[in-house]
């Protein structure tokens, strides 16, 4: 369904830096009410700060999204100033991992799994009553082109990303039925503080799309009530090669990544 983005009461997750920060951001200024998740107090004060002369509030709650008890806090706000009536949420926190599976342990895969995957599923759980009072209600859970297509060298971060994307696929269909949309996003490499925060292998980016831009692109995936945008024209390749000729894209990857797993041994 179309929806307008103004006066809408939104919780948007990781939203203390890169894509999440950017997403509250101009929901707010666009005249809608923010509750901002992250771990980060300070970056949440800062935020609401800046948006002091915004048409739109901010309002935020510092916590770790994997904790249930954060959950529970999350529901008690929303039902304390928004009397239970939520109209979007925006799964969007997350991390990455980045190295072979053999050099990984278990402690590593659980973190990626547990944030990027179960921490949005349960979310999503302690919320549906109160999205099912919303107006136009609408999940965002912002996946990756490597929820789409394996990448070698990101085998925990695919898992978690494409655990996330089977599960929205499923839950659209189950929702379909009470007109609450369910959309998925995939941004490909986005600068943001991502690449710094990854469990192990992480490299500063200075490629991809801004932060804003990805933001401005799920924005309007969520107005339009898309079932999915995949961003960036050399992610929707990816995906794309990925559906027609899996066997040719995955030997062009394994090759490239075995030159530059050489490249980097020299
Ligand atoms: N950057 C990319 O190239 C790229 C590409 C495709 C998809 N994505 C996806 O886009 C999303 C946003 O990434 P980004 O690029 O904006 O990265 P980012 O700048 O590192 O932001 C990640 C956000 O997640 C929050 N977060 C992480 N763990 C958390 C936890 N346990 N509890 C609460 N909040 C937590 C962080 O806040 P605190 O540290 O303050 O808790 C931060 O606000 C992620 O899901 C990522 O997988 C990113």
């Amino acid at each position: 369904m179309r929806r307008t983005l103004a006066n809408k009461r939104f919780v948007v997750t990781g939203a203390s830096s890169g894509i999440g920060r950017e997403l509250a951001a101009q929901l707010v200024a666009k005249g809608n009410h923010v509750l901002a998740l992250a771990r980060r107090e300070e970056r949440l004060q800062q935020l609401a700060q800046q948006l002091n002369d915004a048409s739109g509030t901010l309002a935020y709650l510092s916590g770790d999204l994997t904790a249930s008890d954060f959950h529970n806090r999350i529901l008690e706000w929303t039902n304390q100033h928004w009397q239970g009536s939520v109209d979007g949420l925006i799964n969007n926190a997350g991390i990455g991992s980045i190295g072979r599976f053999a050099e990984s342990n278990q402690t590593a895969v659980r973190q990626v799994m547990e944030i990027n995957f179960f921490a949005a599923v349960e979310l999503i759980r302690a919320l549906l009553p109160a999205l099912r009072q919303g107006q136009q209600p609408v999940i965002c859970n912002i996946g990756s082109v490597l929820g789409h297509a394996a990448m070698p060298g990101k085998s925990e971060y695919c898992a978690s990303k494409f655990a996330l994307h089977g599960f929205t696929d499923a839950l659209r269909m189950e929702l379909q039925a009470e007109q609450l949309d369910v959309v998925l996003v995939s941004p490909s490499t986005t600068r943001s503080e991502f690449f710094e925060s990854v469990i192990h292998g992480a490299h500063p980016q200075t490629r991809g799309m801004s932060a804003a831009q990805v933001a401005r692109q799920s924005l309007k995936a969520i107005e339009r009530g898309q079932r999915e945008r995949i961003l960036s024209s050399g992610g929707r390749l990816l995906v794309l090669l990925d559906r027609i000729v899996p066997g040719l894209l995955s030997r062009a990857i394994t090759s490239w990544y075995q030159r530059q797993t050489v490249k980097d041994g020299e």
